[in-house]
């Protein structure tokens, strides 16, 4: 079976039981500062796992494109990439555990959809632990269907529940499908539990039954949400028989086109097949983050910088495979290629992904050379005794010669020594002063662009926010935004299109509270703390539990990652431009701020 005809086979069985078919959201999240990238296909779903309408209705499907770069030095093995797509069936308070499941097994083992071999498919079942009883419910079901029961493992809750995504919010027990490979178990104790490669997990079955409160208890949801997920790339290896994902029909134009490039076999070597594969994962990913348009671009921040570091690492892989310089763009295409008839953004933005991956890679390879040379000669020196790369020497790296750290990191590994990853940061500060997130923070997410007047406009979005809900009420929350060096543009939930003394009396109240010369604050707090004290945000970070929460006077208080001006006076003149729709339920602001 080729991957487009699980997408389609996948769509269209939920169709036939009654799900709306939503489109994929962007891979950079629209509504959340907290994260860099869309993780999972519950993501952007979040607000509608909570209770909100979702215009489509209760039960959803959907093919999401998806970006997890925590695995990064996993890339390479057989099963790992930097960006999947994820099938995924969603309940918002409609069926539950018995549905799910009997699809998932329809699904996965009936003859007219994917036919697998029942005696392939194993289960896992959440074991039960003080905060929420054992799944009884889930394990009966498959046991309804026939599966037998040495095939069904109960496992704990670091296997089998999900969520929250942050510290706090909708979570619950999952059970998880995975298939057979047939290789020999690893041990006595070999199970679905050990990553030994026997068994590969295609699909996941969230129960969401659970709120986790600030205190830490379960509570059970007044909503029970289902939310699946289908690793796309794992469950087409697995159809097809074959060793890796990158040996499937997703990689195979990639792959072709890189050993076209290469001077090195595919195969020859592990170390060999491992670059081929970091290339083609890392620039399938690089035009997967530019082909949304959504103004990344490789850079020293934010989402750019773990693009920025996808290039870089690709064309270091490269070199040891034997690509020619200037090659980036040549597998691009080979990306788009593949992929256009299914995301045809690809395809409408090839110039802008192909331009942005040239010009990437004639930067550093101005330096790369060089750097690399550098590299060499202070390992040499250091020699056999200190095994340390010193913090101003990685920054030497960085600032001149373009090395994210991560990639000195690496690099001194591949010698056998470490980076003083303090000492960087201490160097980084010490020259760029631009923000207290350290510069190790910032491929998980953290420092935002930091110019003076993106500042600004982040402050006033913070103040329209604060204004808009005075005026409005509640039911105004954060939807998006998005910030230029010239303007913010702000979405938001609600209703109905705002007349023009309500757009007066919010610019009014801006910029009231630009005059009042307010306080701005940045207190670090656990996740449960900044909710409990109300301070604005979508509570569903996945990264750590600490978090920044920027206090306005008594204005506002949200959670985000700033950065942000000392006082409100600072800004200027607020002017809101535009008022407009931008979906259903959700208002659009473009705002300016003029010299006072
Ligand atoms: N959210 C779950 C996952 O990512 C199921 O979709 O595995």
């Amino acid at each position: 079976m080729k991957s487009y005809e699980l997408r389609e086979k996948f769509l269209s069985f939920f169709k036939e039981k009654g799900h709306a078919v939503i489109p994929s959201a962007s891979v950079i999240p629209e509504n959340d500062p907290t994260v860099l990238f869309t993780t999972a296909g519950m993501h952007p779903l979040v607000p509608y796992l909570l209770g909100a309408k979702h215009p489509e209705g209760k039960r959803l499907a959907n093919v999401q494109k998806c970006i997890r770069t925590g695995d990064i030095d996993e890339v390479g093995d057989t099963t790992h990439c930097t960006f999947f797509e994820m099938l995924g069936n969603w309940s918002l308070g409609d069926y539950f555990k018995k549905e799910a499941i009997a699809w998932s097994w329809e699904f996965l083992t009936s003859e007219k959809w994917l036919n697998i071999p029942k005696e392939k498919i194993f289960i896992t079942v959440f074991a039960g632990d003080d905060d929420a009883p054992r799944d009884m419910d889930s394990y009966n079901y498959w046991l309804s269907h026939g599966v037998d029961e040495s095939h069904i493992f109960f496992l704990s809750k670091k296997h089998n529940w999900w969520g929250p995504a942050g510290t706090t919010g909708p979570c619950g027990p999952d059970t998880e499908m995975f298939y057979d490979t047939g290789k020999e178990k690893c041990g006595p104790d070999c199970s679905p539990a050990c990553s030994c490669g026997k068994y590969v997990e295609i699909w996941n079955d969230v129960f969401m039954e659970y709120n986790k409160t600030a205190g830490g208890k379960y509570e059970p949801l007044s909503q029970k949400n289902v939310d699946t997920g289908m690793g796309l790339e794992r469950t087409i290896t697995v159809l097809q028989g074959v060793e890796s994902v990158y040996d499937t029909d997703v990689y195979q134009g990639i792959m072709n086109r890189i050993k076209q490039l290469a001077d090195k076999e595919y195969g020859e070597s592990e170390e060999i097949t491992r670059a081929y594969r970091i290339v083609a994962d890392h620039i399938r990913t690089s035009v997967f983050i530019l082909g949304d348009q959504k103004g990344v671009t490789p850079s020293n921040v934010d989402q750019g910088y773990v693009l920025r570091r996808l290039i870089r690492r690709a064309i270091r892989f490269g070199l040891k495979i034997g690509i020619p310089e200037g090659s980036m763009p040549e597998i691009a295409e080979a990306v788009i290629d593949q992929y256009k008839d299914i995301y045809p953004e690809l395809d409408e933005n090839k110039k802008f992904v192909v331009d942005e991956l040239h010009l990437e890679e004639k930067r550093f390879q101005r330096t790369i050379n060089q750097g690399l040379k550098e590299f060499s000669k202070l390992i040499r020196k250091l020699g056999n005794d200190v095994k340390v790369i010193d913090g101003a020497s990685a920054f030497r790296l960085y600032d001149t010669f373009g090395f994210p750290l991560e990639f000195t990191q690496e690099l001194a590994a591949e010698n056998g020594f470490t980076v003083d990853v303090e000492g960087f940061e201490k160097s980084f500060r010490r020259h760029q002063e631009i923000s207290q997130a350290g510069a190790a923070q910032r491929f998980k997410g953290g420092l935002a662009d930091h110019t003076e007047e993106t500042t600004k406009l982040h402050t006033a979005t913070h103040l329209l926010q604060a204004a808009l809900r005075k005026v409005l009420g509640d039911e105004v929350m954060q939807r998006g935004s998005n910030i230029t060096k010239e303007r913010l543009r702000f979405d938001f939930s609600f209703s109905r299109k705002l007349t023009k003394e309500e757009l007066e009396e919010v610019e009014r109240l801006v910029n009231e509270y630009i005059e009042q010369d307010l306080e701005v604050v940045c207190e670090e707090m656990p996740l449960e703390k900044a909710k409990a004290s109300g301070a604005l945000g979508l509570f569903d970070s996945k990264y750590g539990n600490m978090v920044k929460v920027y206090s306005i006077g008594d204005v506002s208080m949200e959670l985000c990652g700033g950065p942000h001006v000392k006082r409100t006076g600072e800004l200027g003149r607020f002017k809101i431009k535009k008022e407009e729709s931008s979906s259903a339920g959700v208002r659009r602001i473009r705002a300016v701020l003029l010299e006072k």
